[in-house]
């Protein structure tokens, strides 16, 4: 059993291979985070609390004469509002007499083998796993409250996932304002955290800073994820690198509202909350009820980002999407999005394909623009039927056109929005999010479902269903548009309004297990204006995401690497599109966009007909490349090799297998100078006594005809130990011409 509770110091220990987690039970019941890191041999760390009086932080009232017990100075589980806590809370209720003070002590406990699956939410699937749980139960006598902290310890995967379920045991109504999934507190040290911040077609860019005495608020309350701050949050050590240091991951599996809250407290002691944001959140608990959190997972390493990064990745790719998907190489795909937008027909569709079908390319995507009337983003959305002036072989004749080239065929959604222009909306105006008496705020011309409502579920079910059983259909682009606002539904009354944002994620979280349950082998690649929606709680239901709408190279190192440090690469929708770029007008070479397209799902979008004959040619061979090294770069652990200073001239990135027999190089210059700096990399995490082989060496320098003969200077054959590759590093050789790229294979010999 991963977790132990040693009776005497009344402490849990919970286990995983490399990490330990501690949990003290005090003299009064109050239930404290003691440690969080690299193993400690189950000793009581709660030696590591000093009980010092500090003015204006009172003390519970059984320790009233113990001026060093106080709430607002001990490391907590699960801190509450209102009981002498003034640090960011977890809780925050309000009782039917308007008292908004909860108090919390243990109770019982329970560890069992297992886990619990969530029945609404998603959460880390037990698997093959050996997964430990601890039920710890707190209470609130004179409230009437209890607060179950369940902890799952997933061992192998040094990851534990908690999730907390508050239960109303009182006469009558409590009030929910604030319900995050964990807190956790560390202590002693002068920590730094890592977010990512972005905006549409830029998500995911890192930001390290300081933890400073302020609250760091990272959050949403867009009703998505949102592009703009992710579910995911490093906080380590000042001096934690890519390949040493200590660092903790916490990651929430939640597609709405969200907010991780880091606060340095009075003593120097860093605070951790996440879950669901509490700005549009108030959920009435009637008597007897309980309340579900979303799941997070914490994950500590004490060697460095990249390794935290393998621990998520292997996690999610293994536990968290369907498996399905999981141990299968996902087709590489054309997309027709950036080729056409909304202008096609049948014709136009069934030519691209026979195109792409000739280039070797698996499967075929028709994007937004095949159903009701939908001729640009001001009309048709929740119609969906087949646009027959558009389609005139319908649906079924596109897909097995796709079929009969063996080609995959994939077809676009985005369920939970509506047009005013639309005959849903013209029968069903009820069903859309709005204020009472108040015009909407409108997004790309579009409004929001009321997914809080059955109806709405059972009718988006009903008519996607309906379209995934008339044609041949393995795939699903499920996209989501807008945030939301005027969170109000209809269909609530006004005391349950403050329900309506997380019914909601409740709702399409609903609406995709139906279809999943109903179509298991049908891929949903989830989309939000590309990253909107990038996060632990959609992968559940969908393996793969949209990772931007933005389609150009250079940008996208920057994406896909701030990406990379909580995501896997199997995730990571990534296409190779037209140049020059339609989002930044770049032109890129065509091998240089597939190398950083390789480092994702890999697709194209672009119209395949317009490609040069050579360039088209070069796409079987990219296929060749993608295929043969799906595994080391789906599964091996990433390195990011470059920092912040390189990126202004270089970046480079790579992946080595987990047996450490291979790895993958990259480079893109992307500020080529004459006479220039040797560009040098320290591949980690290789085996320091073998040898390792060049045997692969492509370069897009082939596309620069005054450069042709670099391919000749590549290093194919060459040798290097491992050792020498991991302390004096890679030297490439200079790359000149318009972002030139190289991807250089390593075998172990
Ligand atoms: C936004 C997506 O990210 C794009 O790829 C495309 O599907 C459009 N929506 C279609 O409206």
């Amino acid at each position: 059993m991963a977790i132990k509770f040693y009776e005497d110091k009344k402490f849990f220990s919970l286990t995983t291979k490399n990490t330990e987690y501690q949990i003290k039970i005090n003299e009064i019941g109050m239930v404290l985070h003691t440690y969080y890191g690299k193993k400690v041999g189950s000793l009581d760390m709660s030696y590591l609390i000093k009980k010092i009086d500090r003015g204006f932080s009172g003390n519970p009232y059984e320790c009233r004469n113990e001026r060093g017990v106080s709430a607002d100075t001990l490391p907590q589980e699960y801190p509450t509002d209102g009981a002498g806590d003034y640090r960011v809370s977890a809780l925050k209720t309000e009782l039917p007499n308007g008292s908004g003070t909860c108090d919390l002590r243990y109770r019982s406990h329970e560890i069992k083998s297992g886990r619990d699956s969530l029945k609404d939410l998603p959460y880390v699937r037990a698997e093959s796993d050996r997964v430990d749980t601890l039920k710890l139960v707190l209470e609130d006598k004179i409230a009437g409250i209890l607060v179950i902290l369940s902890y799952q310890v997933f061992e192998e995967k040094d990851i534990i996932s908690r999730y907390t379920v508050i239960e109303n045991v009182s006469g009558g109504r409590i009030v929910i304002n604030k319900a995050a999934s964990a807190c956790f507190d560390i202590m002693g040290n002068d920590p730094d955290f890592i977010h990512f911040h972005g905006r549409h077609a830029m998500e995911r860019l890192p930001e390290r800073q300081k933890v400073g005495h302020e609250i760091h608020r990272i959050s949403s309350k867009r009703g998505m994820s949102s592009h703009h701050n992710n579910p995911f949050v490093i906080v380590c050590d000042r001096d934690t690198g890519e390949l040493s240091g200590n660092c903790y991951g916490i990651m929430l599996m939640y597609s709405g509202d969200h907010a991780e809250e880091i606060e340095r407290d009075q003593a120097g002691m860093v605070r951790v909350v996440s879950g669901i944001s509490d700005d549009h959140f108030r959920w009435n608990l009637e008597k007897g009820e309980s309340f579900t959190t979303p799941e997070v997972m914490l994950g500590f390493s004490g060697e460095g980002l990249s390794d935290l990064s393998f621990l998520f990745h292997r996690i999610i790719r293994e536990n968290i999407c369907p498996k399905e998907f999981r141990n299968v190489k996902r087709p590489v795909l054309i997309n027709n999005w950036e080729g056409t937008y909304f202008d096609f027909d049948d014709e136009k569709i069934k030519s691209m394909m026979d195109s792409a079908a000739s280039a070797g390319i698996e499967m075929f995507v028709l994007d937004d623009g095949w159903f009701g009337k939908r001729n640009d983003d001001h009309a048709g959305l929740g119609d969906w039927t087949v646009n027959t002036d558009k389609l005139k072989c319908g649906l079924k004749g596109i897909a097995d056109h796709a079929t009969s080239l063996g080609m995959k065929f994939g077809l676009w959604f985005e369920p939970e929005m509506i047009n005013e222009d639309s005959d849903l909306f013209r029968k069903h105006p009820e069903w859309v999010l709005r204020d009472p008496g108040r015009d909407p705020v409108m997004g790309r011309d579009q409004m929001v479902l009321d997914m809080s409502r059955t109806d709405v579920v059972d009718y988006l079910y009903d008519g996607i269903s309906a379209i995934l059983g008339s044609a041949d259909i393995s795939y699903i682009k499920w996209d989501f548009n807008r945030s939301l606002s005027n969170v109000y539904s209809s269909a609530l009354p006004a005391l349950s309004q403050g329900e309506v944002s997380h019914r909601f994620v409740l709702g399409s979280y609903a609406l995709m297990q139906r279809l999943r349950d109903a179509f298991p082998n049908v891929m949903i690649e989830g989309c939000s204006g590309g990253g909107g929606r990038f996060d632990a709680g959609i992968m559940f239901y969908s393996p793969q995401i949209w990772c931007s709408d933005n389609t150009e190279a250079i940008n996208r190192l920057k994406i896909q690497k701030g990406t990379s440090y909580g995501y896997p690469v199997s995730t990571m929708g990534s296409h190779v599109s037209a140049a020059p770029n339609h989002q930044s007008g770049r032109e890129v070479p065509f091998m240089t966009r597939a190398i950083v397209a390789m480092s994702g799902t890999f697709g194209y979008e672009l119209d395949p007909r317009k490609l040069t004959d050579d360039e088209r040619a070069m796409i079987r061979g990219q296929i060749d490349v993608f295929n043969r090294y799906y595994d080391l770069v789906h599964k091996g652990r990433v390195l990011r090799l470059s920092d912040d200073d390189d990126e202004k001239y270089y970046t480079s990135w790579g992946f080595v297998s987990e047996d450490k027999s291979e790895a993958l190089l990259n480079l893109v210059v992307t500020d080529v100078r004459a006479n220039p700096e040797i560009i040098c990399v320290r591949i980690g995490n290789l085996d320091p006594d073998a040898v390792y082989e060049v045997d692969e060496f492509i370069t897009s320098v082939q596309d620069a005809p005054d450069d042709a003969s670099f391919e000749k200077k590549g290093a194919k054959g060459e040798r290097f130990t491992g050792s020498a590759l991991m302390n004096a590093g890679y030297a490439f050789d200079p790359l000149f011409g318009v972002y030139p790229s190289v991807m250089i294979h390593f075998r172990k010999i």
